[in-house]
């Protein structure tokens, strides 16, 4: 009797992703700055007359975090408060946003054990703004990442591992420069579910009854399909929150990526504060992970490490 119980436990533990967290204070931890990007989609971002990294972008292969680690924080303050920005000089939020702060202080830490993904991500609460766009979710954290590439190799997608997220941040999205339709969300060009084309999405919502949300981006956005994402957890403590995503390394569901050793994956965080919707939402530069192995030369690289 007691033997079948523990067989039936086992295959719902193994089917419900029955997992640990890591002991968190052992694993390396990474600095990262959260900012607010304005309308700098992918077209301007890739516009010479609009920024001079271009040459360095498509000739030299720079990636975002590569020359602005450093100044992402002055980079969100000018954006926010609609200076002029950029080789064109020009503002890029048409609409600044008094008493809001241009970026944000956040910490992320991963680990895996075979079987999940573990990420952590903490920061701390901005001042000001209250959106009022999302009437259920005060806060939403996402993070995206692609199909992952060999160390040398090209990614499946042209400019992951330069541009991050911003593959998917297009100038006619809703909130953007050029919107022609408020209910486009992010795309990417040329992506597709077949040849691992498309970034994993998943997101965690504040909101009492919300679910964590484990879709993808191709030519459209998803928020459904994914079968990977076992939970998803957040608190605030004093003036610090913390979310949590376990993930299963295999995926299994629609638009889950692999996760394996030996490759390189390229990623990103959004934080949707303030009940913020669309551009509104501070993100990260591009980051690049990988399980149990270190790559020499990319700071912005993160090995995660099997606990
Ligand atoms: C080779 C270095 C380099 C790379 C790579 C680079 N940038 Fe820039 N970026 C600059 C410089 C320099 C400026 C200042 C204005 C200019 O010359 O365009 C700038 C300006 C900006 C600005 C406007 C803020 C300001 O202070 O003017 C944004 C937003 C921005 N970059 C985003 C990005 C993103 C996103 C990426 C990756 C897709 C990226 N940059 C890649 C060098 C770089």
């Amino acid at each position: 009797m007691k033997k079948i119980a523990f067989a039936v436990m086992g295959a719902f533990f193994a089917s419900h992703g029955f997992t640990a967290e890591p002991d968190w204070s052992k694993v390396t931890e990474r600095k990262i700055k959260l900012f607010y990007p304005g309308q700098s989609g992918l077209e301007w971002v890739m516009n010479k007359a609009d920024h001079s990294a271009v040459p360095d972008i498509v000739d030299k292969k720079r990636a975002c975090s590569r020359c602005h680690e450093g100044d992402a924080n002055e980079v969100g303050d000018k954006i926010i408060a609609g200076k002029a920005v950029g080789n064109s000089k020009a503002p890029l939020e048409p609409k600044p946003i008094a008493d809001r702060a241009g970026w944000v202080p956040a910490v992320f830490k991963m680990a895996h054990d075979g079987q999940n993904l573990y990420v952590r991500l903490e920061w701390e609460q901005p001042k000001g703004g209250s959106f009022g766009m999302d009437k259920k979710n005060e806060v939403k954290v996402a993070m995206m990442f692609d199909g992952g590439f060999a160390e040398g190799a090209e990614p499946a997608m042209e400019l992951a591992e330069r541009a991050g997220c911003w593959i998917t941040c297009h100038n006619d999205l809703r909130s953007m420069k050029d919107a022609k339709d408020d209910k486009k969300t992010k795309y990417i060009k040329g992506a597709a579910l077949d040849g691992g084309k498309f970034m994993d999405l998943i997101q965690w919502r504040s909101g009492k009854g919300e679910k964590p949300v484990d879709g993808y981006v191709t030519d459209k956005r998803v928020m459904e399909g994914g079968k990977a994402l076992v939970k998803a957890e957040g608190k605030k403590d004093g003036n610090k929150w913390v979310v949590t995503f376990t993930r299963a390394l295999a995926g299994g569901g629609t638009g889950d990526h692999k996760i394996e050793p030996g490759k390189i994956y390229n990623f990103g965080f959004a934080l949707h504060d303030g009940g913020s919707e669309a551009r509104y939402h501070y993100v990260s530069l591009n980051y690049q992970f990988g399980l149990d192995k270190t790559v020499e030369g990319v700071k912005y690289y993160y090995n995660v490490v099997k606990h």
